[in-house]
């Protein structure tokens, strides 16, 4: 019998700043900083900007909502959450959502280890000599898998003390030192001589580009994954929260503060590669980060050490407020359904996602699949199964999330949103991911 703590018993926010914070924290991460940066210069500028914007409009702010209201409706972790509004079928959707949690912490961590160990190195021993030899070095392989292991243990040290004194607590003082960190190197990228090829490249309208399917299915899926959604962390989050608080609001905002990092991680990552020559590798994903920049920061002499150094603490510190995100998934859930204690909960679920994470620690192909498999395909199906449930078969979703507010006129066209529009454009983003997944299958097999 799966046994539920109280509704009395579960620990609350102690401050409204502290639950925004926490989520802006989960949303900003390395898909801000690295994935949106690229994926706009690749897929026509300014006019996926745009597109971005719409998806987030029209899919992410709705999901998201949805995920607040269940999660604070229930006031409960995924499985029970929705289990409470929709009865034991309809739980067992929070099991897809455990899963997920589970596989992207698991390569995300890996990832995020090598943020850590580049922004200690640079600070420590400054810049590497041959940037790519460097990266192909570190990598894959046992210090990966122990820095792995490190990211892992700060992010259970954080989740195991409990929402006031862990979590909030770390975003309150890490989500300030972030937006200094993007804020102050964007600044300092626009002195740069020759950085305006590169915000030209950025931010260049080419809408022939965004007139295709394959690029709105992008923006959706860079929306969904920035944004959190799909996998019950923001749900969770808001399980946490008390009935006074403003949920559409909080989502506004929290969307807003996650595209705004996503658009000046962009301003600082291209004057830096256009100022030092370096556009051939703008698209080129995880090389652009761990090996073209490092170049740009080298060229600059002295002080490219301490940007280089900042950069990549910035990129760690909004890998670490996500993997704490990504980890109180699965901790919240263990706490409400085996009835474990937080501590428990939390270090038993990062030593089974550190393992599942190991193999991502030495081989790219299967960091690779576990992306696609989680990051992408599980994710969408969560999202279509929450909008599905909230737009279709939950009883009073509006009265749920009017609390708190004075009773808003267009909640009916969120309602009109999940039901119809926010399925059609996930099954359209799921038919891509399905194709992506094979592909990624065959090559790791094949
Ligand atoms: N939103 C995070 C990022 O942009 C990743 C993430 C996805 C975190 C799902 C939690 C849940 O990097």
């Amino acid at each position: 019998m799966p046994v539920s703590t109280p509704p009395a018993a579960r620990e609350k926010w102690s401050s409204k700043l502290g639950f925004t914070l926490a989520a802006i924290g989960s949303a900003v991460g390395l898909g801000n900083m690295w994935r949106f940066p690229y994926k706009t210069a690749d897929a026509g500028g300014a006019a996926f900007v745009v597109l971005y914007l719409g998806m987030t409009a029209l899919v992410g702010i709705p999901l998201m909502l949805a995920e607040m209201t269940v999660g604070r409706g229930s006031g409960k972790s995924p499985i029970e959450a929705l289990t409470h509004f929709g009865g034991k079928a309809w739980g067992r959707v929070g099991y897809v959502y455990i899963l997920a949690g589970t596989i992207i912490l698991g390569f995300y961590s890996v990832v995020a280890g090598w943020t850590a160990r580049y922004a200690i190195e640079i600070a420590v021993s400054g810049l590497p000599a041959d940037p790519a030899g460097h990266f192909e070095a570190i990598a894959f392989g046992d210090m990966a898998l122990v820095w792995h292991l490190g990211f892992m243990l700060l992010t259970t040290v954080v989740v195991s003390g409990g929402i006031r004194g862990g979590i909030e607590k770390a975003s309150l003082v890490l989500m300030p030192v972030l937006a200094a960190l993007v804020l102050g190197l964007a600044a300092y990228a626009a002195t740069l001589e020759g950085s305006e090829a590169g915000y030209a490249y950025y931010l260049g309208v080419d809408f022939s580009k965004v007139l295709s399917l394959e690029v709105l299915v992008e923006a959706a899926g860079q929306a969904f994954f920035s944004l959190s959604l799909g996998m019950g962390a923001i749900l969770t989050y808001s399980s946490y929260l008390s009935d006074d608080h403003h949920l559409p609001n909080e989502s506004l905002i929290i969307s807003i503060a996650d595209f705004g990092v996503a658009f000046f991680a962009g301003l600082v990552v291209f004057p830096l590669l256009f100022a030092f020559g370096l556009q051939a590798q703008a698209q080129e994903g995880l090389g652009t980060l761990f090996v073209a920049l490092p170049v740009a920061f080298e060229e600059m002499g002295g002080f490219g050490r301490v940007l280089g150094a900042g950069f990549f603490l910035a990129l760690a510190v909004g890998a670490l407020t996500s993997t704490i995100s990504l980890l109180e998934v699965v901790v919240s859930s263990a706490v409400d359904n085996l009835g474990w204690n937080r501590p428990r909960a939390a270090w038993t679920a990062a030593l089974v996602i550190f393992l599942i994470g190991a193999p991502a620690a030495f081989s790219g192909a299967y960091l690779g699949l576990m992306d696609a498999f989680a990051g992408e395909f599980l994710l969408v199906i969560g999202g279509l199964m929450l909008s599905l449930f909230v737009g279709w078969a939950m009883d009073d979703p509006i009265g749920e999330v009017s609390k708190g507010t004075s009773g808003i006129k267009w909640f009916f066209a969120w309602r009109f949103l999940l039901r119809f529009v926010v399925p059609a454009v996930l099954v359209l983003v799921l038919v891509f991911s399905v194709q992506k997944l094979a592909a990624q299958i065959a090559g790791f097999f094949g």
